[in-house]
């Protein structure tokens, strides 16, 4: 019998292209999004905050997954839990007591939930609460700030808008975060209209004191309401998400994302009165919407969120990672921060720098990666990113920032990079 050796990352990026549009399910996992010819593009593996490629090359991983992985990779209690549920059976004829646990685990945690619907992704999710939302009030237009999701809503105003009908498209209008006067004028524009305010309630710049308030304020006073994008912010700010963290309840809150550890489930939730209508007048159904083996994980990670001290871990490991990089950065003369809350940061270069600020970011990822840190645009952090992994992330900022500085200071950031400049998502073709 001969063996066949596992296929190489090459081979397996060959196969790729010919069978996979944009080689990844996800746009920003893709290999253009990085360094492409130099940063891994498969994972096979995962432990605590470490991950493998295929190559078997070990990095420390800062992307966690774009926010799904809140304890880390093979967290025991979730990887228990998951084994139990496999041994079950993952999907049922009728429904299954873990719909009702993981619904009443959201209600007791997140301020705002009176009631949950289940679902997979967080498309689906801010879906869900637009068609709730709409519903309710009677009003097709949207009010959007930020990034929702792929659906037909919520993508129609980009470069990638292909396929979606223009009257479609012009339900949606968007306005500017910290700027009240951009969706007082998307009401005035549109009077009557607007049944739904949906925002992330922070992305990677603080709300002005008394912003999320007024944009509640508002959106009730013109008779809309308001949801929360809690895809990324939910259980990761606070147990109960922005919500409880800023102290702002909305109408309505998408969450996924961290909800179960990397296992796929999403939750729609908030007023009972709002939510109601999925039993009566409104459609949100999912086949899998109660597949068990994601709904124990869901269950025995927000289990451990309201045990152990998750949260503060991810604030404090968060800031000194971000907090590191800044020191270091500013120490070189580098134009490149890290910004946003402790538990989700993106690296930004300054907009006077003067430089590619894509090759400038690529070739910090770079020099990071050689030193077997994972860094992409949403960088976040685990419960298992411990201080041994923090010393030796800010050793490989040491690295990559005093190469990058190097570069920087002769004009040449372009010409030290390996590989490719990374690309962004919606730039227009
Ligand atoms: C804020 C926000 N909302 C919604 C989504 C969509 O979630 P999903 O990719 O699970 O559909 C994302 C995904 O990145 C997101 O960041």
């Amino acid at each position: 019998m001969t063996e066949t050796s596992p296929p190489t990352a090459a081979d397996l990026l060959a196969r790729a292209r010919r069978v996979l549009p944009g080689i990844t399910q996800t746009y920003s996992k893709a290999p253009d999004q990085h360094v492409e010819g130099v940063y891994p593009v498969f994972l096979v593996r995962g432990d605590g905050c470490r991950v493998w490629d295929v190559d078997d090359r070990e990095y420390i991983d800062y992307p966690c997954a774009l926010g799904p992985v809140i304890l880390g990779y093979h967290d025991p209690d979730v990887d228990a839990a998951v084994h139990g549920a496999v041994d079950a059976g993952p999907c049922w004829s009728l429904g299954h007591p873990l719909e009702v646990e993981v619904a009443e685990l959201i209600v007791d945690m997140v301020p705002g939930a009176e009631m949950v619907r289940l679902l997979k992704t967080g498309s689906e999710a801010t879906s869900a609460a637009v068609r709730l939302a709409r519903a309710f009030t009677g009003r097709d237009h949207v009010a959007m700030c930020g990034y929702h999701g792929w659906h037909e809503w919520a993508v129609g105003h980009t470069a990638r808008n292909a396929g979606i009908p223009a009257p479609v498209r012009g339900l949606t209008h968007q306005w500017a975060y910290n700027d009240l006067a951009s969706l007082e004028r998307v009401f005035d524009e549109h009077p009557g209209r607007v049944g739904v305010v949906i925002m992330e309630p922070v992305g990677v710049v603080e709300p002005r004191p008394g912003f999320l308030e007024s944009v509640r304020d508002l959106a009730h006073r013109r008779g809309a309401l308001l949801v929360f994008d809690e895809v990324i912010t939910g259980f990761r700010l606070a147990r109960g998400g922005a919500q409880e963290h800023f102290g702002v309840v909305p109408d309505l809150a998408a969450f996924g994302k961290a909800l179960a550890n990397g296992y796929a489930v999403a939750a729609v939730a908030g007023r009972a009165d709002v939510m109601a209508q999925i039993a009566t007048t409104t459609f949100v159904s999912s086949t899998f919407g109660g597949e068990t083996v994601s709904l124990a994980a869901a269950a025995a990670t927000l289990r451990k969120l309201q045990r152990e001290p998750v949260v503060a871990h991810l604030w404090r490991q968060g800031a000194a990672v971000r907090d590191a990089f800044n020191r270091i950065a500013a120490s070189h003369e580098v134009p490149a921060r890290m910004v946003g809350l402790a538990p989700r940061r993106v690296l930004e270069i300054d907009a006077d720098a003067g430089v590619d600020a894509n090759a400038l970011k690529g070739l910090i990822w770079q020099g990071c990666l050689d030193r077997g840190v994972l860094l992409s645009n949403a960088n976040f952090v685990s419960y298992a990113h411990d201080d041994y992994a923090v010393a030796r992330t800010v050793e490989a900022f040491e690295h990559a920032l005093g190469e990058a500085a190097r570069a920087y200071h002769c004009g040449d950031v372009a010409g030290a990079l390996r590989g490719a400049v990374p690309g962004e998502v919606f730039r227009r073709a």
